[in-house]
């Protein structure tokens, strides 16, 4: 494909650790990405972009920010064929009766609310289109549950089952939508992550490492192709041998 008929794919949290690894990894395959993210420098700020990469400040948590966010990349390359909804925060760590209810609706707004806002503001040009994928980024805690991250791992919860309804829905148009189950990865959240829960990750991994990101990125960028065909509504988890329902 030239690059003016590309792929053009959104990555939502695109600035993040693993966002940038997939950035990476989608440009490398070919596709004009678009980096969406709360912290994305605006347009004024950096420039055009490149003729592959876009720059979009959205916040997930805002429908008529993620409406803008799809304009944006409509208005630059006129289609939009993939969204990879990987934006996402891990919330304070704590019991769940000390656990502050205004952060624990946020973390549910930005990694559960912020995927359906998203994919509802993507998905009619690609069902238009005949043609699309959408790679949601959940977490190996909305199978397993991780202890003091009750709200993270509601929300991944959450993100699983949306995806295998919304992979039912669209099923005969051409959009597959599918979900990756990463355990730890050694990026992004995990190095925020206190060094004793680190230790505690990395204790219930049977291949006793983490995953890099490049491992997810490769996931990811077959999820976001068209080698991808007879997968939809499905989870495939990336857990170094870490498995739960
Ligand atoms: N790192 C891991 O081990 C791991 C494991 C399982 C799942 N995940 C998931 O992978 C995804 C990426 O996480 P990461 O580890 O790269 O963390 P990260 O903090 O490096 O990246 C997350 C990105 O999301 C952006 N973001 C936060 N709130 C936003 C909002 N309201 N609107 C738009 N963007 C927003 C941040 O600015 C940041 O760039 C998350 O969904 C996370 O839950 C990570």
């Amino acid at each position: 494909m030239t690059s003016a008929n590309a792929r053009v794919a959104i990555v939502t949290g695109g600035v993040g650790g693993l966002g940038g690894a997939i950035t990476a990894r989608l440009r490398a395959d070919g596709f004009r990405v678009a980096i969406a993210d709360i912290d994305a420098p605006t347009a004024a700020d950096s420039g055009p972009g490149t003729e592959q990469t876009l720059m979009v400040r959205v916040d997930v948590t805002d429908p008529d920010s993620a409406a803008a966010m799809r304009d944006a990349v409509l208005g630059r390359w006129g289609r939009v064929d993939v969204l990879v909804n990987n934006a996402g925060i891990a919330g304070p760590t704590a019991p769940v009766t000390a656990y502050p209810p205004g952060a624990w609706q946020r973390v549910i707004m930005v990694n559960l609310v912020g995927v359906f806002h998203c994919t509802r503001a993507c998905l009619p040009p690609m069902i238009a289109g005949g043609y699309g994928r959408v790679v949601n980024i959940a977490s190996i805690a909305g199978k397993d549950g991780n202890p003091d991250m009750s709200a993270y791992s509601a929300s991944k919860a959450g993100v699983i089952a949306f995806t295998k309804s919304v992979g039912k829905e669209t099923a005969k148009t051409g959009v597959l939508v599918n979900c990756v189950v990463p355990g730890v990865i050694d990026a992004g959240l995990t190095d925020k992550a206190p060094e004793e829960e680190r230790r505690l990750f990395l204790s219930r991994i049977p291949m006793g490492r983490m995953g890099r990101p490049q491992e997810l990125a490769e996931l990811v960028s077959w999820l976001a192709s068209e080698r991808c065909s007879f997968s939809t509504g499905a989870t495939f988890d990336l857990s170094g041998g870490r498995a739960v329902y």
